[in-house]
């Protein structure tokens, strides 16, 4: 594994690039500041490696980035309603950064902070282990919170993630990934041909500010229904009041799993480069979101991504869950130990 300077923070931080290299020359890269995943370069079906996530070439652009590139996400992915919730009869307002609401753990959320960094070996592949003390009262929150991202780089091509996290007080934890993927290579346009299964046969619906209502709903029938290999596009301009909300795919699926072993989630094929990307996880939901906001983002190498260039699958605790009980719940006790694992596994078709 690699260590090379990536820049200082504002306040005269190192900032680290660590390289993860497999047995078969492919390779992730990893800043300690947000633990954003900075490159992940592949084999498409000729051999030819190829990165295939968004991003930039300096600290100074992640720094100003909203579009929370690679980033983990954290104390809470995606979006609380009115950036508050109530936990055990106390109500606890967060930041708000999306109008009145709370989006990805706040102004300063985990995307924003910088992770303590330890190079580890482990029989799997390399791994790197990341770890970042959330405050007290931080963005709202409840609770000292530990939190550690380890990401390994196998030999099979699979970016293993585990996340746990323990907080001295009750407090409410859900960490993701928040990755723009285009199998194509990062700088190759649209993502729309790209064929996308979702392993969820309901979904979360949302209102206007893309929050979820409360209701579950089934995918039948609807542009929602990725059961089976679908282009992303196919059905992206259907008139539907749920795609109309969030300009295209912005959803959160049903995940039938049991929680204890990552389950496959989701499969993406790119028939143009060969590439496979299948998400397993532990996680009850899968955000996928199709780059609906990306509008000529400067990007590495002097990529240039427009709209729905890039698309996200965030493994989550459900959007807004504090507020439906109903929802799987995200909230993690004093002393107790919050787990889950996400895997991306790459492959190439032939
Ligand atoms: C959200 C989008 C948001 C994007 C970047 C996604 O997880 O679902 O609505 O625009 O993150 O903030």
């Amino acid at each position: 594994m690699e260590r090379m300077p990536f820049g200082k923070t504002a306040d005269g931080k190192e900032v680290s690039r660590f390289k993860l290299t497999n047995a078969a020359g492919a390779y992730v890269q990893i800043i300690n500041y947000g633990g954003i995943i900075t490159a992940i370069n592949l084999p498409d079906r000729e051999g030819r490696l190829g990165d295939v996530v968004l991003g930039y070439d300096s600290l100074e652009e992640y720094v100003q980035d909203r579009n929370y590139f690679g980033a983990i996400i954290g104390r809470t992915a995606n979006r609380t309603e009115n950036a508050c919730f109530e936990l055990e009869g106390v109500e606890y307002k967060l930041g708000k950064n999306e109008g009145n609401n709370h989006l990805h753990g706040g102004v300063a959320g985990f995307n924003k902070a910088l992770w303590d960094a330890e190079m580890v070996g482990s029989k799997d592949g390399e791994s790197l282990l990341l770890s970042y003390l959330g405050k007290d009262g931080e963005e709202g929150y409840p609770g000292n919170l530990q939190a550690r991202v380890r990401y390994t780089f196998t030999d099979k091509n699979e970016l293993v993630m585990e996340y746990g996290a323990i907080s001295d007080r009750d407090t409410v934890v859900n960490l993701t990934n928040h990755s723009y993927f285009n199998l194509s290579g990062h700088q190759s346009g649209s993502v729309l041909g790209h064929k996308l299964m979702i392993c969820g046969d309901r979904f979360t619906p949302i209102d206007s500010a893309l929050i979820p209502s409360g209701e579950i709903r089934s995918v039948a029938g609807t542009p929602m229904d990725f059961m089976e290999l679908t282009a992303i596009g196919a059905r992206i301009g259907w008139d539907d009041g749920q795609l109309l909300h969030a300009g295209g795919y912005d959803h959160n699926w049903i995940l039938g799993n049991g929680g204890k072993v990552p389950e496959k989630a989701a499969e993406v094929v790119d028939e143009t480069s060969g590439r496979v990307l299948e998400v397993f996880t532990t996680k009850p939901g899968i955000q996928f979101y199709s780059g609906n906001f990306l509008d000529s983002v400067l990007g590495k190498e002097g990529a240039l991504y427009g709209k729905r260039s890039g698309f996200c699958l965030e493994t989550q605790y459900f959007p807004n869950s504090m507020k439906h009980k109903h929802f799987p719940s995200p909230v993690l006790k004093a002393g107790e130990e919050y787990r889950s694992t996400t895997i991306y596994r790459f492959s190439v078709v032939a």
